[in-house]
This record gives C-alpha cells, structure tokens and sequence, in this order.
C-alpha cells in the first residue's frame, strides 16, 4: 500500500475506536467477526492487537482502526469512541464494567465528546444468560451511551454495533473537527521526537 502519493485519499475520515472490556468477553472475536466476516477459538490477547477496516458509512468513506486492548483506563482518552464489551453469561463482567466506568466518569470528565457504546456479547448462549437486556438498558441510560447486544458467533448485530457508534462520530461534529478525525492519514505522519509521550497504545 503505498501511503506517499498524494493522489485522491482513499477515505474521508480516519476513526480510532477501541474495544474494552475483561479477558474472554470476546473483544477480538467481534474484531475478526467485523474485520473478516469470521468466527474462530482465538487466544487471549496479550497488550493490543489492531485492525484496520474500510467501510462505507452514512456516505462517507471511512478508514476505521480498531483496537482491541486489555489496557483499559488510559487507553480509552486516546480514542474517540469506544465499546465497552460485557459477556451476558458473565455478570462479574458487567459489573466490572460498571466500575471502571463510574471511575472513569470522575477521571476523564473533561472528554464529554467521547461517544462510548455498551455491547453485552455472546447472546447466542441465550440458557446461560444472567445480564438481562433491560439491565443493559438501564445501565446505557445512565451513562448516556449507546447499547447493543450481540453475538460474534453469529455475527448478529456486530456491523450494526461499528455502524452505529461511526454514525454517532460523524454526527458529532466536535469530534470530526478533531485531529483524530481529519480527512488526514495519521500513517503518514513523521514519528515524534519524543516516543515517551505516545507510550499508552
Ligand atoms: P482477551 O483476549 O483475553 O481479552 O479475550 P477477548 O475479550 O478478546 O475474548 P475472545 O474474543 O478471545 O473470546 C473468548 C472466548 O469466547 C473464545 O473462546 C471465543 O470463541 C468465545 N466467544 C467470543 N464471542 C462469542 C460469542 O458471541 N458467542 C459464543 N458462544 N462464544 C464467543
């Protein structure tokens, strides 16, 4: 792929997303489930793992870099959006969830603009659930985030979880007129001097 020409860009806006949540929730599942229409027994994710996906959303061509993390509370002010993934057969999961959140809302009170999505995956082990969705609901409302269940196993509602957190970004305009948000490629940015200030992801 060669990022140097200055040719037409080949997307409209770069979106950085993450996906947070505890080990075995199946963030890395929704990642390949989204990224590559696939479904495996992955193992668990050590640090951070990245993909990138190019998609058509809301007319816009977007280039969106998603990452998958175990590295929960710093991570997230570098990203504009966020799905905050819980395991609907787990409740430690979304309690967890919870938690980390109420922290968060004391830490980064300054980032109001960070658009963050509650996803309780795994809705395919339907017997096994102990999260209700009007649990999930309620917690969403709270927030005041978005809400989605899904299953990466059977890829319901995973594009429609991407699609509506990207559709919310490109209707928040303080986000698209970030930097993060830009009709820019961040790939062909120089390296900064100072790598001690980039340390987080
Ligand atoms: P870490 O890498 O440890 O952070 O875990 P993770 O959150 O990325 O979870 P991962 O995608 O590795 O999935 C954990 C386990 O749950 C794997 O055995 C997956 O196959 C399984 N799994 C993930 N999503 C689903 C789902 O929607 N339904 C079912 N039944 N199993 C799932």
């Amino acid at each position: 792929m060669d990022l140097s020409s200055n040719q037409q860009p080949e997307f409209d806006y770069l979106f950085k997303l993450l996906l947070i949540g505890d080990s075995g929730v199946g963030k890395s599942s929704l990642l390949l489930s989204f990224t590559s229409d696939t479904f495996e027994d992955l193992s668990p994710t050590i640090g951070v793992d990245f993909k990138v996906k190019i998609v058509t959303i809301g007319g816009k061509k977007l280039k969106l870099a998603i990452w998958d993390t175990d590295v929960m509370l710093r991570c997230d002010a570098l990203g504009m959006a966020s799905c905050r993934v819980y395991d609907v057969t787990r409740r430690e999961t979304f309690t967890n969830l919870s938690d980390i959140w109420a922290k968060e809302v004391d830490l980064y009170s300054t980032n109001q603009d960070c658009i963050k999505m509650l996803v309780g995956n795994k809705i395919d082990k339907e017997s096994e659930r102990v999260v209700t969705k009007k649990e999930g609901i309620d917690f969403a409302r709270e927030y005041g985030c978005l809400f989605l269940e899904c299953s990466a196993k059977t890829r319901v509602n995973v594009k429609q979880c991407f699609e509506e957190l990207v559709l919310k970004i490109l209707d928040t305009p303080s986000l698209l007129a970030g930097s993060t948000g830009v009709k820019r490629n961040i790939f062909k940015q120089k390296p900064q001097p100072d790598a001690s200030t980039s340390s987080c992801c």
